[in-house]
């Protein structure tokens, strides 16, 4: 029974640093024009949203241990594809409206920081002031066609897989 146990463990032992060689794109792309918003916006932006969201990701330890690795690259690569804000230049102008209002409404849903990222990063969770901040940054950034943006998003899926910016 203690050699079929220690026989486990030595199989997953090898497994664990087997996956370790399995190459992981950690990459931080240049930045090419930033999502313009107040130093007040960016800071709240910075902490909450632009490890996923930027060209600017701070990739922690656990980012360099398999399987972990994985999942946080995973989000990463997928948060950027979704909205980069270190490439906003690459958005039209209905598309830079649409994102800003995103922005507050996912926020205001809940959905996004993504619940997880929480724990491991207190400093993403935002303060009434934040909220009060983004709400005003993303309601005054998608401006004057807010509401026509609105009409013509009410009969289309907005999930779509090709709403992507990118890919
Ligand atoms: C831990 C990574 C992570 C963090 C932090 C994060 N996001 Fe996201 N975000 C994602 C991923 C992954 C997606 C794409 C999948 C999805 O929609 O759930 C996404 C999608 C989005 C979308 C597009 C939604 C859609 O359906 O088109 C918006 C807008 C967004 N995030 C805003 C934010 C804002 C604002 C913050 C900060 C307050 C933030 N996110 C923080 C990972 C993250």
């Amino acid at each position: 029974m203690k050699k079929w146990i220690r026989w486990i463990f030595g199989v997953l032992g090898i497994v664990f640093l087997g996956i370790q060689l399995v190459p992981v794109d950690r990459s931080n792309p240049p930045v090419e024009s930033e999502v313009p918003a107040s130093p007040e916006v960016r800071d709240v932006l910075r902490r909450a949203c632009y490890d996923c969201h930027s060209n600017e990701t701070r990739w922690p330890w656990y980012s360099y241990v398999a399987p972990a690795s994985w999942l946080v690259a995973n989000d990463v690569h997928e948060g950027r594809r979704k909205m980069n804000y270190s490439a906003w230049n690459q958005l039209g102008e209905s598309k830079q409206q649409k994102r800003f209002h995103e922005s507050w409404e996912e926020v205001q849903e809940g959905e996004m920081p993504l619940w997880f990222y929480l724990p491991l990063h207190p400093s993403a969770k935002l303060s009434d002031a934040d909220k009060t901040l983004l709400k005003q940054w993303s309601e005054q950034s998608s401006g004057a066609t807010h509401r026509g943006f609105l009409e013509r998003r009410d009969d289309k899926d907005h999930d779509d897989d090709d709403d992507d910016d990118r890919g």
